[in-house]
């Protein structure tokens, strides 16, 4: 297959409406704090399992189009021997793979950051793709306070991102673009939307300079929300419009999808602003979808406990939120339907 259909299949297969992505990309630092709370130590083997009991679940195909998986996901197994890759497949779920190797201070910018490991990244990529992954996840991240992020911050990261996403095109792997705006700190929601107004406008000229053809890569953005110590709750009106007025004055037409991180935000609240969103901006240029890590397993892990006669009530967890987040990409979520 020619690298341009290549792309092109798998973006087809990504973005389909009433669907979204599960990242369940947790590096091992992150997932053993996912699973403290629930009293299980993080290893090879309970990664492993969970990470078998979420593609496992019966019916995830018919809410989910694409799981972003850790590194060693890619040689774990489900319980009849079958590659985890593989287990997706066959739920009609494209995998793919976190690549990027986490953050350090970015010299001479105090307090912004920057994400390592694009050093090997073509042929990292390439291992990958042999294993299974036919899309990639790359996150930089940007701390917002008075003084954050700063210019160099904003044009570094946003370089970064776009040599990531040309490589990730060169070898036919669809990149998913994500520029994190943290939500931690006490902002008001219109120094958010001023932040990821900056930093969204810097990554497209990024990737235009670096000639990524934006319709074979998906956005995933922070949504334009107060910071989390604000003592302004924004309703889901009050996201939407900030977030759909953000996004298009910021990101091209011929960007298929863009696919929001939950970020720290409730199950609810991601489900309910994802729904304001497509309820009240309707015939957006691009898909508003989710690529939800905690906002979809959360509710799962509290109800599996790290025990294998809970296996299906944490399934059944997963596919309501799964279902859910469905329904708010055709604005037909309510807060009834959680019950
Ligand atoms: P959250 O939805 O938990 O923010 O995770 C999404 C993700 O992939 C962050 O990189």
């Amino acid at each position: 297959m020619s690298i341009l259909i290549e792309l092109q299949t798998t973006i087809e297969d990504m973005v389909q409406k009433g669907k979204g992505i599960l990242a369940a990309d947790e590096s091992n630092p992150t997932m053993a704090k996912r699973l403290q709370p629930i009293g299980v130590e993080s290893t090879f083997q309970s990664r492993g399992d969970w990470r078998n009991l979420l593609l496992g679940t019966p019916g995830l195909g018919d809410h989910i189009s694409g799981i972003i998986l850790f590194e060693e996901t890619l040689s774990q197994t489900s319980n009849d021997g079958t590659l985890l890759p593989q287990v997706a497949e066959a739920q009609g779920i494209v995998p793919g793979i976190k690549v990027d190797k986490g953050t350090i201070p970015l010299v001479n910018s105090p307090g912004d950051l920057v994400t390592q490991g694009l050093d090997g990244l073509a042929e990292r990529l390439k291992l990958y793709k042999e294993q299974g992954a036919r899309f990639a996840k790359w996150r930089e991240v940007y701390p917002v306070s008075q003084h954050n992020p700063k210019p160099l911050g904003v044009k570094v990261n946003a370089q970064v991102l776009a040599r990531y996403a040309a490589i990730c095109q060169s070898v036919g792997i669809v990149p998913i673009v994500e520029p994190e705006v943290l939500i931690d700190g006490d902002h008001t929601i219109v120094r958010c939307f001023e932040v990821i107004e900056k930093v969204q406008q810097a990554v497209y000229k990024a990737l235009f300079r670096y000639h990524v053809s934006l319709e074979y890569t998906i956005l995933k953005p922070s949504m334009v929300t107060p910071g989390k110590d604000n003592a302004h709750t924004a309703s889901p009106e009050e996201v939407a419009e900030n977030t759909i007025k953000v996004l298009r004055r910021t990101v091209p037409a011929a960007v298929p999808s863009i696919n929001f991180l939950s970020g720290g935000q409730s199950d609810e609240e991601a489900t309910a602003n994802l729904n304001a969103m497509n309820r009240d901006y309707p015939g957006q240029p691009w898909e508003v979808s989710f690529s939800y890590g905690r906002a979809l397993q959360h509710a799962a892990l509290h109800a599996w406990h790290g025990q294998a006669k809970n296996r299906e009530a944490a399934q059944a967890s997963l596919l309501k939120r799964a279902r859910l987040n469905g329904a708010a990409r055709h604005g037909r979520y309510t807060p009834q339907m959680e019950e």
